[in-house]
């Protein structure tokens, strides 16, 4: 079997003490709850890519539980040895969503500055929608479109950020209604500020 290269092995352990990357998922997660309402006793949402779990831990106090994805076993450490401190259920699956398919349906999907390493961005949204039940919704946020400064190592880019008109209009061609994009932070680096944009919409 082939073994994926981990991109994340030496940035996992210090991922989380960057300060601006912290603001930056607060300020995503923030965007997500004044643009979308989850229920405490019943909604079951994917983070796509949930890294060290920086925002599933900020979604977590107002869901019953979140089924987390992500390829990296070196950021998934991180999360399982949090994991207790959550306010919600937790599952955790270390996949590749690309090439995996899940039976799971999920009330919601959220992610958070990882699309831009998947290459076929269409062919991901349409496997969200099968993934959602019918009413859930997408918070997706990802960089604006960017000079190809943002990432300076070698860490599985296929996108440098995405233009928000092209992004939008891949979910609407996949069929999701009520589709926004906005500007909802900036991910400050020493070397420059990238705006990060916020998409949402819903499965009809
Ligand atoms: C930049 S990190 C973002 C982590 C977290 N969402 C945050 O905002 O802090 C991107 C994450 O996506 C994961 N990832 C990238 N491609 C993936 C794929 N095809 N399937 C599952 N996880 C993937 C990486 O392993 C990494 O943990």
């Amino acid at each position: 079997m082939k073994t994926q290269k981990d991109y994340f092995s030496e940035k996992s352990k210090v991922y989380e003490k960057e300060p601006a990357r912290v603001d930056n998922v607060t300020n995503i997660a923030d965007a997500i709850l004044n643009k979308l309402s989850y229920d405490k006793t019943t909604t079951h949402l994917m983070d796509f890519g949930s890294g060290t779990g920086l925002l599933t831990s900020k979604i977590a106090p107002h869901v019953k539980k979140i089924t987390t994805v992500d390829i990296s076993p070196s950021m998934n450490e991180q999360l399982r040895a949090k994991q207790d401190t959550l306010a919600c259920e937790l599952a955790m699956l270390e996949l590749d969503l690309v090439t995996h398919e899940l039976d799971d349906t999920f009330d919601g999907i959220i992610s958070s500055m990882t699309i831009h390493h998947v290459e076929d961005t269409l062919a991901l949204f349409h496997k969200f929608y099968r993934m959602l039940n019918s009413g859930g919704t997408i918070a997706l946020a990802d960089l604006d479109k960017e000079d190809g400064t943002f990432h300076t190592e070698d860490m599985g880019v296929f996108h440098f950020g995405f233009d928000q008109e092209a992004f939008a209009a891949l979910a609407k061609k996949t069929g999701f209604e009520d589709v926004t994009i906005e500007i909802v932070s900036i991910a400050k680096k020493p070397y420059g500020e990238y705006p990060i944009f916020l998409l949402t919409g819903r499965k009809p």
